[in-house]
Order: structure tokens, then sequence, then C-alpha cells
């Protein structure tokens, strides 16, 4: 069993409370994302999992295991956790070679040569690797090393694989072409996985659940379904996704939206200072006469679709639509508009 229970970890660095409070569990053969802005404590938290990190407070437990107590004075170190890590800064060795490095893991376990060859070669063809396998780290680019990194968490097909940014230096193609690997084999090998990331793409697209974390604090977890449609919060909401944001004013009646001339039911619990927050594609362009009319400011072609800036009620929104739509309408043009989800939070 290789579950994960993080039971209210806090991490401390001086003053600086890194994590705080993290509560979270990773099922066996779940794959879970840390997903949060840049200095938000994703690394930390992981590296807490992996031991490489001792908690200020809280437990650690993998599977049955406590691995990390420091009320209890238990605390198991990295090569007694049996994981798979891929670090932020990829950690290759630079005096072993690419099959080397791939192939350490194996080696440390005592595995006969042929078996090593075996599994190594087949961990480099799995990250494109295979025709590299004599050179040296400096004989490669960042993505490549990055991969040697991936290879070598994989070669001993652990229970928990712990990923930091694992594709971070990948170009866009690669990129989602190994998302889709990584997932498979995940899937092929019922492997349990913690991944932290800032992508929120990359995450959605993998994650069985998502921990969205901010300044050292969870704020939401849930699926990707969940954290896109029902963000927790504006924060989340502008982090996941992109979103246009309008003044809103909660009344008596409802929450009245002025740049959409339209009064929303209020969500429980909200009172005062609201704001709207409308996704881009829940808005679709028209002919001006109808609904609502804006001004185009700006548009970029993106080639499948165009991204239009739009002066509406005195503020600017954004709307991703097709490319092949409205072509001829260009800056300073009036245009139709409708709008149809809207999500209400507090200012
Ligand atoms: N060893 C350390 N000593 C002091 N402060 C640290 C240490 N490691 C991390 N921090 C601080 O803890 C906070 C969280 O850092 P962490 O590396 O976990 O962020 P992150 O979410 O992984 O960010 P990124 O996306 O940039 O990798 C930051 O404010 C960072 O400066
Ligand atoms: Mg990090």
């Amino acid at each position: 069993m290789a579950e994960i229970r993080i039971n209210c970890v806090t991490k401390k660095f001086g003053e600086v409370k890194a994590v705080d409070n993290f509560c979270a569990t990773v099922g066996d053969g779940e794959f879970v994302s840390i997903l949060g802005p840049s200095g938000c404590g994703k690394t930390t938290m992981l590296r807490m999992v992996a031991g490489f990190e001792k908690p200020t407070a809280g437990e650690i437990y993998i599977g049955d295991r406590l691995v990390s107590s420091p009320d209890k004075g238990i605390y198991v170190p990295p090569e007694k956790r049996s994981i798979g890590m891929v670090f932020q800064s990829y950690a290759v060795w630079p005096h072993m070679t690419v099959f080397e490095n791939v192939g350490y893991p194996l080696k440390i376990k005592g595995l006969a040569k042929s078996e090593i060859a075996v599994r190594t070669n087949k961990a480099l063809d799995l990250v494109h690797l295979g025709g590299l396998a004599q050179r040296l780290p400096s004989q490669l680019s960042g993505g490549q090393q990055q991969r040697v990194a991936l290879a070598r968490a994989l070669v001993a097909e652990p229970d928990l694989l712990l990923l930091d940014e694992p594709l971070s230096n990948l170009d866009a193609k690669l990129r989602e072409s190994m998302r889709f690997e990584i997932k498979e084999l995940q899937k092929k090998l019922g492997v349990t996985v913690l991944y932290v990331t800032h992508d929120q793409a990359e995450a959605m697209a993998m994650s069985d659940r998502i921990v969205v974390m901010n300044a050292g604090v969870i704020h939401q977890i849930g699926d990707p379904v969940q954290v896109y449609e029902t963000p927790a919060n504006k924060v989340i909401a502008d982090f996941i996704g992109l979103v246009n944001f309008l003044d809103a004013e909660a009344g008596e009646g409802g929450v009245k939206i002025p740049a959409l001339g339209r009064t929303v039911h209020a969500p429980a619990g909200l009172g005062g200072k609201a704001v709207a927050a409308v996704r881009p594609e829940n808005i679709a362009l028209a002919a001006p006469g109808a609904g609502l009319t804006g001004t185009v400011i700006h548009k970029s072609y993106l080639g499948d679709t165009v991204d239009w800036r739009i002066e509406l009620g005195g503020e600017q929104i954004r709307v991703i639509a097709p490319a092949s739509a409205f072509q001829e309408y260009s800056a300073g043009d009036s245009i139709g508009l409708s709008v149809d989800k809207v999500m209400i939070f507090p200012a």
C-alpha cells in the first residue's frame, strides 16, 4: 500500500511558514497534484514526504507507517521510504553516463547486470532517450537531463512517485506527450503519484485530484472539474484558467453586476462588496444589436482562436472565440456579447 496521509503538517524556516497546517491524503494508486504559484510551498511539502525536510509540526504516513512526527521523535530517512523522486533541479550525477544514472537505483538493489540493462533501456525508451545512453549529463540539454531524472525515478517501478515540476524544461509538444506517457504509466503500474506543478493545464490533464495552495495554505482540494467550475474563492478562480473579474455589489435583491446590466442570486453568506467572475469561454460574440454591446479594443490572432479585448460598461473583458468568427471586426467597432455562466465571490 502506498497511500500518503499528511496530517496538519507545518514547516517553518526561521520565521517563514513555508507550509502551514497542510492536511491531505493521496489514495493508493491515485494521482494527486499540488498546484500553486511560485514560492507557495509546493517543493517544501514534497520534500517532507520524501524525507529531505523534517516537518516543524504534524505527521506524515506512507501506507501504515508513520515516517515523520516531530512530536513522537520519528523520522524515517528518504532511502527507507521506497519512493522514486524527480527533483526540481533534476539532480543527475555529472560523472555518470545517462545509462549509469538511470540504472543506478537498480544497481543499488543488487540486480544482475543483464536485468539492469533491460530495464534501463526500457526506461530510456520511455522518455525518448534511447540514443543518448552513453552521453554525460554535461552533453545534454536541460530538457534531456530532466528526462534522465524522470527515467531514473521510474526505473525501479516504485510504489510511490514524487515528481517536482518534472516537465518544466521540455518544449510544448514533448511536454504534452510526456503528460500522456506519465499518466499511462501510472495507470499501468498502479503507482501512487504526488505531483508538483505551477502549470494548471498540466495538473488538470493528469490528476485525479488537485490540491490548490497559495502562500503555504491549502485553498481547495478537488477534482479538475471542481476546481475549475466551482473555485473556492477568487484567488483560485484567477489562478486556474483565465477569468474576467467585474465589479459587483451585493444587496437585498441579489448581486448587481453593472457591466452586465444583470442581477444574480447571491451565494449564501455573501454580504457587501462582491466580485463577479466570467470565464472567457462563457462569453459569446454576436452582431451588435441584441444583448450587450461592447467596443473592440484589440484582437490577437492565435491560429485556432482569436483573443479579444473588449470594453464593456467601463470595464475591459477578454473573450476567446473561434478564429473564423467575426473576422471583419476590428478595434473601435461595436460588437454584441452574450454572457453565460457567472461566478460570484466576496471581493
Ligand atoms: N531551505 C530554506 N530556507 C529558508 N527558506 C526556504 C527554504 N526552502 C524554501 N524556503 C522558502 O519557503 C517558501 C516555499 O518555498 P518552496 O520552494 O516550497 O516553493 P515552491 O512552491 O516550490 O516554489 P516554485 O514554484 O518557485 O518552485 C519560499 O518562501 C522559500 O523562499
Ligand atoms: Mg518548487
